[in-house]
């Protein structure tokens, strides 16, 4: 039975089309569904044109977070996913989705978690002067960006300092390190304990 992996997007999809890329219908895993708060998401056309199953929550179609939250949760349910992958999804999870579903959702973040959590991440990083940068796939607890760290990889800030130098290095890395992170998963080489928020990789 393959390790059935949901991705929750709201933009371009770009992670996305990375997990379709390089894991879907490869060692044992499958993207299964692919959902977004967004109608008019580019990461919809992307995961129709893998043949990928797709579902749209809109905000305004329920009378609050928690009623879409179980609407989703109830969607991923029916659909038996083992991972939940968060992928430029610009939603908070209900306390309630992220206990259904503990430890079994991701997000990429663009920035070395704790630094810069939240919005415009790489902004911070550059208004805060750091010369190195980074991404990182976490676990997703209640907090913002505060969950189990996964995996992490430094990008080193550009001399320019320009933004979209900086965005296009980030987005490179969260290609490989999203799928990687992923892959680990669907291979039970992730582990993490109750007592802890320290995250174990077994060796290959
Ligand atoms: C990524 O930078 C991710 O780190 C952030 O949102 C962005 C999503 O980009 N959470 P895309 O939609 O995958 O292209």
């Amino acid at each position: 039975m393959a390790f059935r992996v949901a991705v929750l997007a709201s933009g371009t999809g770009t992670n996305l089309q990375a997990i379709l890329d390089q894991l879907h219908g490869r060692d044992g895993i499958e993207v299964a569904a692919v959902a977004s708060d967004k109608p008019e998401a580019k990461a919809l056309e992307r995961a129709a044109g893998a043949g990928v199953e797709t579902g749209t929550f809109e905000r305004g179609d329920y009378t609050d977070r928690e009623a879409r939250d179980t609407a989703i949760g109830d969607w991923l349910t029916q659909r038996d996913v083992d991972l939940i992958v968060l992928a430029g999804y610009m939603q908070l999870l209900s306390p309630r989705f992220v206990e259904r579903f503990r430890s079994r959702i991701v997000n990429v973040h663009p920035a070395l978690l704790p630094s810069f959590p939240g919005l415009d991440a790489i902004e911070q990083a550059l208004e805060h002067g750091v010369r190195i940068t980074g991404v990182t796939v976490h676990f997703v607890d209640e907090g913002v960006d505060s969950g189990p760290i996964i995996l992490q990889r430094p990008v080193p800030v550009p001399p320019s300092r320009d933004l979209n130098e900086l965005e296009d290095a980030i987005h490179a890395t969260e290609h490989e390190l999203l799928p990687e992170a992923v892959r680990l998963i669907a291979a039970g080489r992730v582990h993490l304990d109750d007592s802890s928020r320290v995250v174990r990789i077994d060796a290959e």
